[in-house]
């Protein structure tokens, strides 16, 4: 950089009017009061950020009283803010009511509807069906979209207990039960288009998943860290584990981050409730499974979309294949989640061998699934939990929810899943309860 005070003036120069600042001295003069200015700026920012991460981190703020209390006595059954606003918005318990009354089976999603006087299931004929009626059923299972449906024949080896409908204050109940069924036809019914994804997916074990493959899959965050994988349902609910929630019941701070594979931790979708079936249950094991409702409706795309329920008589055979996706740890006791969505292929493996003297010794339950592979290696583990076991036959269904095991990928202890079929009734009625 050459400046005029390094070489002698020369005589013909023309002497300027106003004398120029050198570089230096407007930069001192004008830069660094501004750098200065951004500086304190920036560092009230960060101090301001980091004082409020810190505050919500260990305090909840009492909104009517003005003050703090620490973070764990919001949601411990006892009232510590003034009007007891730290037990308002927490995890709830929603135990599992009576039969909701309507169920689909896995014979082309044909309608059956209880008929409560004689405790008997019978499919429903398709005379006199009409919209009205098909959006009450799906009412019933707590959906609130547009259904479809369509006549599909009796068939053959079909018990002919098909019944007419009408419906009583939001709920279908039997006409007649004389056998009749002119159009000798039953109902298909679908109440929401799920288990659609653009990608299938292909290789097995552990490899690289991309979120058009699973696009159901969310994750279910805690003070924006990982803590569960979940799956989409509708618009409104996400499908995770009941453990997740063990150490956090304030509802506030969980998020749930989909339409991504890559897992980091940008801010995502406010949660407005979360429902398990009871807290005087022996962790991890029994009713691990939860209902999240988030506080906007998810806008569905190539990337967000549902998975289906499960039909009530959806039985699995041992060996069939499923499929099993999440971030958690890589290995057993690893330590790590992984930032890339992972996914592989599993079977059923029957609760007999699971509950073997050299396995699970019994503590597999008609409400749980076991699934792995015979050579182990390929499993879910921490971080996955929440998440889904899927079945493909027409569509993707969530069959199992990732719970618990011993250890990750040993051959003897497999997986263990929340059997998704046991508590259909209940995502059903706690669905309906916040139509
Ligand atoms: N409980 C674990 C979690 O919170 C999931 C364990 C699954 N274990 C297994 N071996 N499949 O993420």
């Amino acid at each position: 950089m050459d400046t005029d005070s390094d070489q002698p003036l020369n005589s013909l120069d023309i002497t300027p009017l106003r004398k120029h600042r050198t570089p230096l001295e407007t930069f001192k003069r004008v830069g660094v009061p501004i750098i200065a200015a951004v500086l304190s700026l920036v560092t009230i920012i960060v101090v301001a950020v980091l004082t409020k991460a810190v505050l919500d981190k260990y305090y909840f703020f009492c909104g009517r009283s003005l003050h703090f209390i620490p973070r764990r006595q919001a949601c411990d059954s006892q009232q510590d803010c003034a009007s007891g606003e730290d037990e308002q918005n927490c995890v709830k318990s929603f135990p599992n009511g009576p039969p909701v009354g309507v169920r689909l089976s896995k014979d082309r999603s044909t309608l059956q509807v209880l008929d409560p006087d004689t405790g008997v299931w019978a499919s429903v004929c398709f005379d006199n069906f009409t919209e009205a009626l098909a959006e009450t059923a799906c009412g019933q299972m707590g959906f609130d979209s547009k259904p479809t449906f369509r006549a599909v024949e009796i068939g053959p080896d079909q018990e002919l207990n098909v019944i007419e409908i009408t419906e009583h204050s939001r709920e279908l109940q039997v006409q007649n039960s004389n056998g009749s069924c002119l159009s000798g036809s039953l109902v298909s019914l679908h109440c929401l288009a799920c288990g659609e994804n653009l990608k299938a997916p292909r290789v097995v074990g552990g490899e690289k998943a991309s979120v058009d493959s699973w696009p159901w899959q969310v994750s279910v965050q805690y003070n924006r860290q990982h803590i569960c994988g979940g799956s989409i349902l509708d618009p409104h609910w996400i499908l995770t584990a009941a453990h997740c929630f063990r150490k956090h019941l304030d509802v506030f701070n969980w998020k749930v981050r989909a339409g991504a594979d890559k897992l980091d931790s940008f801010p995502s979708l406010p949660v407005a409730k979360i429902f398990i079936i009871g807290f005087n249950t022996t962790y991890p094991k029994e009713e691990d499974i939860a209902l999240v409702k988030l506080q906007f409706p998810l806008t569905f795309s190539g990337t967000v979309r549902p998975i289906c329920l499960p039909f009530f008589d959806e039985e699995l055979a041992p060996a069939t294949p499923l499929w099993i996706i999440g971030w958690g740890f890589t290995e057993q006791g690893g330590g790590k989640l992984s930032d890339a969505l992972l996914q592989a292929s599993v079977q059923v493996i029957d609760n007999t061998r699971c509950n073997a003297e050299d396995a699970y010794e019994g503590d597999v339950t008609e409400k749980m699934l076991c699934a792995g592979i015979l050579e182990g290696g390929v499993d879910t583990c921490q971080g996955d939990s929440g998440g889904p076991l899927m079945y493909h036959s027409d569509q993707w269904q969530v069959v199992g929810i990732v719970s618990w095991g011993h250890g990750c990928g040993d051959p003897r202890t497999p997986g263990v899943y929340t059997k998704v079929t046991a508590y259909l009734n209940w995502i059903y009625s706690v669905r309906k309860s916040e139509l």
